[in-house]
């Protein structure tokens, strides 16, 4: 008997309700894997009158019995992973970390921190979580990782192997962060604090895995991020370092048949940072959607930038990201608009995009989106319990969005909470 694998991933920039929908999901699963991202991500998990936001760990730790798995292409945030241990614990949730996987120290905030300010107006507006520079030590292969935390001597040796760490503090003044910068000897001893917390925690994930799937177990791959900020596919710079789409999972897993990709995507469209957003809306509409959706990030507070949903990006997300479903969350949010619209073409150099084209930073830039208008319905759903007792107007979008891509939509959120998810 072989078990099965699947994934959720966001289809836009993030922020699409990956986390309830997981956790939605959550039961119908024996584990829940994090393959890519680190503290980057924000997850919020509403469960009666108690709020979880997870930043590091699967959504599963407020699951009682879950099983979470952190891989070994996901960035390690130590104090987000205690802070998150102490949720796990309460909720009785198992945590398993891979041993190779990168650890985030205190110098690449800095480092990140530091570029984001010498950038000025031209900054990403990263997240501040050291994400880019420590992607950049695991491609160059010096990141230290979990399996590392076992004596000061063996840390201070990584960080002195081929001047590593002698080159992040170089880095880091001279992006202008020298007040900050701990010492070699002080980092070393930094790591250590979490050593015993970490070890008994430690496997080889993709062993692991394996074994469950060998067992007939079910697991779900739970993506950070969404599939517009991938390091490829995105619009670079404005894009995160971590592979978003379920080329993320087979990189590191060596995982390459799912039984379902479920992509996840708002009923509009919001983006943190900057960056080109073709949909924005900056205007009343804009404001509108980030009032009645709380568009506020999880992970750094800021208000996210709010627009109409974007159905070529979300087609282009689908194909790229090879997903067979998708989920849609927020539709209560349009219940206030009389008229919706959703950009169905873009117009880039004079002339419609085709559906084959690659959405470059060249294309997102400079595409002028073209809008179709679809009827609003102007009721409350966020009481209703099946997608068939949604208004006939509401049905038309979901039919409408599904048709234009090609996907079916089998999961609708009216509402921040596990119970509302049709
Ligand atoms: P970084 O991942 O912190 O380097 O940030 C790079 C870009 O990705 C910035 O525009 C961030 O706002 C965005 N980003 C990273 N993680 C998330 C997320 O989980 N949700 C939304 N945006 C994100």
């Amino acid at each position: 008997m072989t078990g099965t694998a699947s994934v959720l991933l966001g289809t836009q920039w993030g922020d699409e309700g990956k986390g309830k929908i997981t956790d939605g999901y959550g039961g119908d699963y024996d584990a829940i894997v994090r393959f890519n991202g680190g503290a980057n991500a924000g997850h919020t998990l509403i469960v009666g009158d108690k709020r979880y936001v997870t930043h590091m760990l699967p959504s599963g730790i407020i699951r009682q019995g879950q099983i979470n798995i952190v891989g070994p292409g996901a960035v390690c945030d130590l104090e987000m992973i205690r802070d998150e241990l102490k949720i796990a614990e309460t909720m009785g949730a198992t945590v398993l970390l891979d041993r190779s996987a990168p650890i985030v120290l205190p110098i690449h905030k800095l480092i990140d921190r530091g570029r984001e300010k010498i950038s000025g107006a031209q900054a990403i507006g990263t997240t501040a979580r050291g994400i880019g520079p420590s992607y950049e030590d695991f491609w160059a292969r010096r990141c230290l990782r979990l399996g590392d935390l076992t004596s000061k001597k063996r840390i201070e040796e990584h960080l002195r192997d081929r001047e590593y760490y002698i080159e992040k503090m170089a880095l880091a003044t001279h992006l202008g962060q020298y007040d900050d910068i701990a010492s070699l000897p002080q980092t070393a001893e930094w790591l250590m604090q979490f050593s015993e917390m970490i070890r008994p925690l430690l496997v080889d994930s993709r062993a692991y895995v394996l074994k469950l799937l060998k067992q007939g177990k079910d697991i779900l791959f739970e993506g950070a991020q969404g599939i517009l900020l991938d390091t490829i596919f995105g619009a670079q710079p404005f894009t995160t370092s971590s592979v978003c789409t379920p080329a993320g999972i087979s990189s590191t897993f060596g995982i390459y048949n799912f039984a379902k990709v479920i992509g996840v995507t708002k009923a509009y469209t919001t983006r943190v940072g900057a960056g080109p957003f073709p949909t924005e809306q900056d205007n009343e509409v804009g404001e509108q959607l980030r009032r009645e959706g709380s568009e506020f990030g999880a992970t750094t507070g800021r208000p996210r930038r709010c627009g109409w949903l974007d159905l070529v990006a979300l087609k282009y997300a689908c194909r790229v990201g090879n997903i067979t479903e998708l989920t849609m969350t927020k539709l209560d949010i349009l219940s206030e608009f009389s008229e919706i619209k959703v950009c169905t073409d873009y117009l880039f150099e004079g002339t419609s995009v085709q559906p084959h084209e690659t959405l470059t930073g060249r294309v997102m830039r400079e595409a002028e989106p073209y809008y179709t208008t679809l009827a609003g319905w102007e009721k409350d759903i966020s009481h209703l319990q099946r997608i068939e007792g949604l208004p006939t107007e509401a049905r038309d979008f979901l039919t409408y969005v599904s048709d234009f891509v090609g996907r079916p939509i089998t999961h609708v959120g009216v509402g921040p909470e596990r119970r509302q998810l049709l």
